[in-house]
């Protein structure tokens, strides 16, 4: 099907027709059900033999039910003398196999649960007539197994309107008047990963400064007790997750409250160790519990029996153990290598075989998780027994290292991923608020499917909040992979998502939003940007960017004043806050990169930049206490994370602004009142600076043609009084405004002159035009107070025209600034034609516009010298002659090799020329990383450059074939000369 719409390009996506099966309506309609309105409301009868988190979610449906209507439903224990004595709805949910209430209705023929029984998960549900004496019609939920009822009650709850974040980010349920179940059956096959499961990787400050001021603290250290981990399972549960590592730096989940194991089981949780954590024990265990050091090589007995206790002790709950051994703490061992590693594995499971009683220990799932050195070890030749999910790790930034080979999927244990949506670690940690790009995630969680990691899916989500959109999503794709196989389906999904939450009146807008907030917080992690990163001269970058995240926020902000204030905190928590946030942390570096830049320009308003960073510095604040105290401080200290002011990997201790200066205001620039400078440039006339020759007076606007910018000159006080100003320049050059005052005070210091050509009026071909910017305002107190411009000569801007005209038959991007810029979806030719591979368009991916990617994921090599390889073409036109050197800059998505076999490459030529072809990231061993990898993953791309001759001027094309999956290009540029620093790159191109 993708293949199709690609072919054809249909805009198409599946999540549409694969939604969740309609079962809950809040309108009559024939053969429904009411399940209750205000006077009425369910009894939900569960057997007694049920299991006991069944009966617990039952009493979860029974609330949500009064969280919609106002009245609470009733859960009530079935016995074989029940009858209705009340008119109540009745639902009837319990577990094949388990539960004597849904045996009964089997065995009547009343229900015939073939579809799911003995799948993994599965779930069914429908309305049943008459299924017991006394009760004329039912809704009957039958699970498979214990979650598979479970999730068959909450899939009710989610439909009723109850967000899986009604607690976690106080979503409230949706007021109803009457709620109604159709007379459809719903059959839920098994969710497409095993299992799924986050990491709650409590790294300080924030998510374990909350639970300290809610959760008395252990006897070890914060509480993270079994009240706190209920909160987390049922999420996790309404999440259709089912796995979990716990937290472990300051805490120990089997020992800070001993009832936390039996409720995670209870619950229906399989708890698991993080992958550095072996045999379900956490790392403080190692210092507080074993004998002697954490050694094998030193210690191998006590280390032994320390592991035998881990599992004696998880033995009763349903545990997914971590194999392995790395050292003390998230570090490799100075003394573990494969050998040795080998050998704790098979100890290992002959602990699990001893304390299971079982000669098979295949029974009880098994991880390694292939993590930091650990992948080292295995690229060495580390053999892992078949029983063992491997779980593949990506590199700490949502890149997968390394996926199943060919002959890898057979594995008995399969294969996983551990994944992260926050990091502590190289090059920057990021720990704040959500830096997630939602299509990353969607070329790498659907290729990890493709590629059959479909046994374990983690996800690294540190404090849990603020990330509740990355973990929704994360989820939604590993609960069902081929319902978001099309990269149009994110939007769709968000768009679901959104009206979950807040109603469908919000859900579009909203949606585009969230998608935007994905492309710009994905662009660079916060935790790295910094005054030098957006430039602030060229393409008016920071410029564009702060406006897109202005507007972000003016979108987001409208929507959140109409809702209703009930709803007001979850859309603040969930979607305003990020954007505001996000804005506001822009907003400091860029208009303290301007503050520098004009200080050393002598702009007057130096001093209110300065300000403004301070304002913005001050609001970032407010907004951490605004979170803080929403809903009477329910969150409080859940956003203590610093974010401003990283010297290093390490968070800063305290939050800080980046550096501002101040201008002398009292004292009037030797160079006169007025200063010039203009768009490209750091330099400022009259007068000297570092960025243009002594005593020149003049400074130079990049080139202009019809295909290109305008372009602009700021003017601005560098005194102590108003200063006027007046340009002149020749005809075809129009300069607005042309004349006016500045002031030395307030907000009217500085003026942006627009510079534009008329063309029709414009010489032919190449020349310079002179603008001159004149003041008849005196000095001030030097030069006797009289020379305007003190000893330096008048201020003039030089504009290079360029008046040429490609011809009309031509189609393509054109040359303007020496450059050209392509969005790699704008192709002018696209020749997929087979299903085994094609192009696809990934909108909203990468720091732009979007992507251009290789699919199937499971597609075969190409070669550019085959003629059947897919090739997307790119007409562009040139004006400069003889380039002997033109470098054509490819900015692909950051991607590892996750095939050593097949690393990946693309092929680029120009016109007629040979295909030259590029590995843009090279092969290394698992640990450690490339050299290139540290800039590829603060960049957020991978920029490759070639080299090619464009002797003539004229038509050209660039032919571009992506020789591997999970390549994806999301910019081109091709440097003719004239390619100024960016960190986005140009930008695109004029097509015509
Ligand atoms: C539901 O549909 C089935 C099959 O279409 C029908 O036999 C049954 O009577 C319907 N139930 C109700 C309550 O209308
Ligand atoms: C529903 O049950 C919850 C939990 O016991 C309780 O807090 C709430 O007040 C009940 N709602 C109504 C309307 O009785």
């Amino acid at each position: 099907m993708a293949a199709f719409c690609a072919v054809l390009f249909l805009f198409c996506f599946s999540w549409a027709t694969q939604a969740q099966q309609s079962l809950i309506a809040f309108n009559q309609s024939a053969g429904a059900l009411l399940l209750a309105d205000s006077s009425t409301a369910p009894v939900i009868l569960v057997s007694n033999d049920e299991w006991t988190g069944v009966q617990r979610a039952a009493g979860d449906l029974a609330q949500d039910v009064g969280r919609i209507t106002g009245i609470n439903g009733t859960v009530l224990t079935y016995n074989s003398s029940f009858a209705a004595q009340s008119t109540a709805p009745i639902v009837i949910a319990g577990t094949v196999g388990k539960s004597s209430l849904i045996r009964s209705l089997v065995q009547s023929g009343k229900i015939n649960v073939d579809n799911v029984r003995g799948q993994w998960e599965s779930y069914q549900i429908q309305l049943v007539s008459n299924p017991l004496e006394g009760v004329s019609s039912a809704l009957v939920v039958a699970g498979a197994d214990k979650r598979g009822s479970i999730y068959g009650i909450y899939d009710i709850s989610e439909q009723m309107g109850v967000s899986p974040w009604y607690w976690w980010a106080d979503v409230p349920a949706m007021p109803q008047q009457s709620i109604y179940v159709q007379n459809v059956t719903k059959v839920q096959p098994s969710p497409s990963v095993k299992y799924r499961g986050f990491f709650l990787n409590d790294e300080q400050p924030a998510l374990t400064n909350w639970l300290n001021t809610r959760y008395p603290p252990g006897e070890y250290g914060p509480g993270f007790n079994h009240l706190f981990y209920s909160t987390v399972f049922e999420l996790l549960l309404r999440l259709r997750a089912n796995y979990m590592w716990p937290a472990q730096w300051g805490s120990m989940f089997y020992v800070d409250d001993p009832l936390n194991p039996a409720t995670a089981d209870e619950y229906g949780i399989v708890m698991g160790t993080s992958h550095t954590e072996p045999m379900a024990r956490n790392t403080n265990e190692q210092s507080n519990f074993l004998n002697g050091t954490w050694g094998w090589s030193v210690n191998r007995a006590n280390v032994t029996e320390f592991m035998r206790q881990g599992v004696e002790r998880a033995q009763p709950y349903e545990t997914l153990y971590t194999m392995g051994m790395r050292g003390l703490g998230d570090v490799a061992s100075p003394t573990l290598n494969a050998s040795s590693l080998e050998q704790i594995v098979n100890v290992q499971q002959d602990l699990i075989r001893e304390v299971y009683n079982t000669s098979n220990d295949s029974v009880v799932p098994q991880m390694w998780c292939l993590y930091k050195e650990v992948g080292g070890y295995f690229a060495d030749g580390l053999e892992v027994p078949d029983d063992v999910t491997l779980l593949w790790s990506d590199d700490n930034w949502a890149n997968m290292q390394r996926l199943p080979l060919a002959n890898e999927t057979g594995r008995a244990g399969g294969a996983g991923i551990y994944y992260h949506a926050d990091y502590v670690g190289d090059p920057r940690d990021y720990k704040w608020i959500d830096t997630i790009s939602l299509q990353k995630y969607w070329s790498e969680l659907q290729q990890a499917y493709d590629r059959e990691a479909r046994q374990i899916w983690i996800l690294n989500v540190g404090d849990l909040k603020p990330l509740e959109l990355p973990i929704s999503y994360f989820f939604a794709s590993a609960y069902n992979t081929p319902a978001l196989s099309s990269p149009n389906s994110t939007q769709a999904w968000l768009s679901q998502w959104v009206a979950r939450q807040f109603g469908t009146q919000v859900a579009d807008a909203t949606a585009a939003i969230l998608l935007n907030y994905s492309v710009l917080a994905g662009m660079r992690k916060y935790e790295l940007v910094d005054p030098t990163t957006y430039s602030i001269i060229n393409y008016n970058e920071a410029d564009n960017v702060l406006q897109q995240w202005q507007n972000l926020v003016s979108a987001a902000s409208a929507i959140y004043n109409q809702l209703d204030p009930s709803l007001q905190s979850s859309y603040f928590e969930l979607v305003l806050h990020k954007c505001l946030a996000g804005f506001t942390v822009y907003a400091i570096h860029i208009n303290a990169a301007k503050n520098n830049l004009y200080s050393e320009q002598g702009r007057t308003s130096t001093n209110t930049m300065a300000q403004t960073v301070m304002n913005y510095f001050a609001q970032d604040h407010a907004l951490t206490q605004q979170y803080h105290n929403l809903l009477n401080g329910k969150w409080n200290h859940m956003l203590d994370q610093t974010h401003l002011g990283y010297q290093y990997w390490q968070q800063p201790m305290r939050n800080s602004m980046p550096a501002v200066s101040m201008v002398q205001q009292r004292e009037v620039s030797l160079a006169g009142q007025l200063g010039v400078t203009c768009d490209g440039n750091n330099g400022t006339v009259p007068g000297d600076d570092m960025y243009h020759s002594l005593s020149s007076n003049v400074l130079t606007l990049p080139p202009m043609d019809p295909y290109g910018p305008s372009r602009w000159i700021d003017v601005f006080s560098r005194g102590t009084d108003a200063v006027n100003f007046n340009v002149s320049s020749e005809p075809h050059v129009l300069v607005s405004p042309s004349s006016g005052i500045l002031q030395a005070t307030g907000n009217n210091t500085d003026l942006r002159l627009t510079v534009s050509i008329d063309w029709a009026n414009a010489p032919n071909g190449s020349t310079i035009s002179v603008i001159n910017i004149t003041t008849t305002t005196p000095t001030g107190v030097y030069n006797n107070g009289t020379y305007p411009y003190g000893n330096f000569g008048r201020p003039q801007v030089q504009v290079p025209v360029n008046n040429t005209a490609v011809p009309a038959s031509f189609h393509g991007f054109v040359e303007s600034d020496r450059t050209i810029s392509i969005e790699p979806k704008h192709f002018s030719s696209n020749t997929s034609n087979t299903s085994t591979a094609y192009y696809e368009v990934i909108p909203a991916y990468g720091r732009t516009l979007s992507g251009v990617t290789l699919l199937p994921f499971t597609g075969p090599s190409q070669s550019p010298s085959s003629a059947s390889t897919p090739k997307l073409t790119y007409n562009f036109y040139t004006f400069t002659p003889n380039i002997t050197n033109a470098n054509l800059t490819l900015y692909a998505g950051t991607a590892m090799n996750t095939d050593p076999t097949r690393p990946l490459r693309y092929a680029v030529s120009i016109d007629n020329s040979m295909a030259q072809i590029i590995q843009p990231n090279p092969l290394t061993h698992l640990w450690p990383l490339p050299a290139m990898w540290n800039g590829m993953v603060a960049n957020a791309a991978m920029t490759n450059t070639t080299m090619h001759n464009i002797t003539r001027t004229g038509a050209h094309t660039l032919n571009l074939w992506l020789l591997e999956p999970g390549l994806v290009v999301q910019k081109l540029v091709l440097d003719l000369g004239g390619v100024r620093r960016s960190y986005l790159g140009p930008p695109e191109s004029m097509i015509v």
